[in-house]
């Protein structure tokens, strides 16, 4: 059977990089598990964000980003934001994703989020040939490092740099415990189906998708007072 040797290996990884993370005033005051949030906390993993099976989103009130990790092995992402076009300012693009898999806290200090592939994201963008749609989201993710400090009101406060060394918005403990859908494969993604676009891009949809093209994906709506939150993403020309 395959599940017993890959538990073993995320067993023996976690264990080995326990030793070489210090949880101290300077680096990590507590240890990475439980349920994370951004800017005004609005944006959580679990049951309220997503609905795979659906593949559905309650969009939150506000944008922002959550994480989820729990003591044996998964993480949980939860993302929606906007972002303009730096050469066509009006075309803002919305997107909201789902994800969800194993991470590993590497002993030279990195994490590595690995998904088990059913994420999926909804992408808005106006003005593309297919302006609404859904697609699956299945990317890995690597954070070169990562601290957390207790801060006097807000108290334990998560630190995530990219690759590059970027940081992500700081992200607010909201409970210690993590708040996840269950942590198994949760969509069917054997179902999909390529299609090309109009305009010669290469899509991947899913059934459900499909089911739903008639009447679109619902509607993104800008929160209120975030046009000054807006970033410039050169990488959602990859993701459309
Ligand atoms: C957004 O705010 C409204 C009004 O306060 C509230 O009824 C609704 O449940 C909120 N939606 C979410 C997803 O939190
Ligand atoms: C999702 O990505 C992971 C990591 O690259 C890969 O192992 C897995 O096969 C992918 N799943 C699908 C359905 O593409
Ligand atoms: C840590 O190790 C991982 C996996 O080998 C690697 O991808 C990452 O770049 C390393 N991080 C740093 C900060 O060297
Ligand atoms: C996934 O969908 C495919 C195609 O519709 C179907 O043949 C397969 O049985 C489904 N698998 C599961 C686990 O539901
Ligand atoms: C921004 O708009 C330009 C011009 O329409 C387009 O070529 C480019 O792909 C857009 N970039 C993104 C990230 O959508």
């Amino acid at each position: 059977m395959l599940i017993f040797p890959l538990t073993a290996l995320l067993f023996a990884a976690s264990s080995a990089s326990a030793q070489d993370i210090i949880y101290n005033a300077a680096h990590n005051v507590t240890p990475i598990t439980g349920t994370w949030s951004s800017g005004s906390r609005h944006v959580v993993t679990g049951p309220g964000f997503a609905n795979p099976s659906q593949e559905t989103f309650t969009y939150p009130n506000t944008t922002g980003v959550g994480y989820s990790f729990s003591d044996d092995g998964w993480y949980e992402i939860a993302r929606y934001r906007f972002a303009s076009n730096a050469s066509e300012p009006n075309c803002i693009i919305g997107t909201v994703v789902w994800a969800h898999g194993h991470y590993e806290l590497v002993g030279n200090g990195s994490i590595i989020l690995t998904p088990v592939g059913d994420g999926y994201q909804q992408v808005q963008a106006p003005c593309a040939a297919t302006s609404n749609f859904i697609q699956n989201y299945n990317f890995t993710e690597l954070f070169d490092h990562w601290q957390i400090f207790m801060d006097p009101t807000d108290g334990p406060k998560l630190h995530l740099f990219q690759f590059d060394g970027s940081p992500v918005a700081p992200l607010f403990q909201l409970s210690p415990d993590p708040n996840m859908l269950p942590k198994q494969v949760l969509r069917n993604v054997s179902a999909n189906v390529v299609t090309t676009t109009s305009d010669g891009l290469v899509s991947t949809e899913t059934l459900a998708s499909r089911k739903k093209k008639r009447s679109a994906a619902p509607e993104l709506k800008q929160p209120m007072g975030m046009v000054a939150g807006l970033v410039v993403m050169a990488m959602v020309s990859t993701l459309l």
